[in-house]
């Protein structure tokens, strides 16, 4: 691997990923950063890179779902491994408006496996980044393990499902050398706060309602981010192909418990609300989301047992990182919330 294609590396876990590749693992070779700049997409996150290592580190603009465009960065870099992060990702917005789901998810992968069959002599791996969402929604008890059926019951979910089983065809139709990761709910840095984590650090932060979906006892297993990233790097590096492997923290927590750890770890570490109004105060109880899954646990013994992997971090020590990092980092907020930032990206890449 010396001449990554990383896709999505703008977005929150691919950002991640390409700092903890390019600063912290034993990856020597050089990264390109395919991404279409969506709304969920920051070039700020790894700006500091392009400018600190540009011989390691290039950024295109570029969108999955144009084959041409795409055809044209894989050879001019002659790329010879491909980690695929690009996707839609939120749930709440694939309900409002799946076409995008559908055509980024599903077409722009296929697209992706169409081109990386076309130059299989060249290209030594197809990592496909998945979620635990493709199983579907757990009772009180067991986990996900690699083998559970698959049930995806959002229109995210049943496009990443789809994009799983046609990366699963490409390698057993055609032999094209692929991983695949079913990941459980990432938080930390750099997260784009339409999700449940940044949302509320930045509305209680800020005083506002921490609007909680239902009863709030939906359960997820919280993995911190770069968590994620070491158990991709591990998975491309030592995992076999045309294997999945499930990745998850070990810490299933209903959504209440998070938004209260979060209310308090405010309170601790950031200036008191008028009035010394203590943040779990904020919460307010709203509307359940339609289809709304009720439990995620992820089983990733395989993971553990066959490549050796573990997640470094607890709950509590990741979620304290975490708004640590948001309690540092307002520019970057202030760009990823204004109307300014889609100037900014006009002004920077021209489109
Ligand atoms: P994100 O929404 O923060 O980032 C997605 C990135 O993909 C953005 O930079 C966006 O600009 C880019 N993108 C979107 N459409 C594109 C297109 N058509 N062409 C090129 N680039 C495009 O997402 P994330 O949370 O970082 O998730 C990354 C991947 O990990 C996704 O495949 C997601 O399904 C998966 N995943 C996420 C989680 C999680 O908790 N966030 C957990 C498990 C798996
Ligand atoms: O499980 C992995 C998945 O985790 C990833 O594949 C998705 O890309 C990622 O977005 C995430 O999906 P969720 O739907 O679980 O994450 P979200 O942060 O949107 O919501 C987490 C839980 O919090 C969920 O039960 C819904 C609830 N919620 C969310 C928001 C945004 C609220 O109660 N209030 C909110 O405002």
């Amino acid at each position: 691997m010396q001449n990554l294609l990383v896709t999505g590396g703008c977005g929150f876990i691919g950002a991640n990923f390409i700092r903890y590749l390019l600063e912290e693992s034993d990856f020597r070779g050089r990264i390109i950063n395919l991404d279409a700049l969506t709304y969920a997409g920051n070039p700020l996150s790894l700006r500091d890179l392009e400018e600190r290592l540009p011989k390691r580190y290039t950024f295109v603009k570029e969108d999955i779902r144009n084959r041409e465009g795409v055809a044209r960065i894989l050879d001019t870099h002659a790329v010879d491994a491909i980690c695929h992060f690009a996707a839609e990702s939120h749930v709440d917005r694939s309900i409002t408006r799946p076409d995008d789901f559908i055509q980024t998810n599903i077409i722009g992968t296929y697209n992706l496996l169409q081109l990386a069959r076309e130059r299989q002599q060249r290209i030594s791996l197809f990592h496909h980044v998945s979620t635990d969402e493709v199983f579907g929604s757990l009772g009180d008890t067991g986990f996900f393990v690699e083998t559970t059926p698959y049930q995806p019951n959002s229109p995210y979910s049943a496009s990443k499902a789809s994009s799983d089983h046609l990366v699963r065809a490409y390698h057993h139709t055609y032999g094209l050398p692929v991983t695949v990761s079913n990941c459980s709910n990432n938080y930390g840095p750099f997260q784009f706060p339409e999700k449940l984590i940044p949302l509320m650090i930045l509305n209680a932060l800020e005083g506002k309602a921490l609007p909680v979906y239902g009863d709030g006892l939906n359960v997820r297993d919280w993995l911190f981010v770069r968590d994620h990233c070491t158990a991709v790097w591990a998975i491309m590096q030592r995992g076999k192909r045309g294997e999945t492997y499930n990745v998850g923290g070990r810490n299933e927590m209903q959504n209440l418990a998070v938004v209260h750890a979060i209310c308090d770890l405010l309170d601790e570490m950031a200036p008191a609300l008028p009035g010394g109004k203590r943040r779990r105060e904020l919460i307010t109880y709203v509307k359940d989301r339609p289809g709304h899954d009720r439990r995620y646990a992820i089983d990733c013994g395989k993971i553990e047992q066959e490549l050796g992997w573990q997640p470094a971090e607890s709950f509590a020590t990741g979620i304290r990182k975490t708004i640590r990092w948001y309690l540092d980092n307002s520019a970057w907020i202030q760009a990823v919330r204004s109307g300014d930032y889609q100037k900014w990206i006009k002004e920077q890449y021209g489109t």
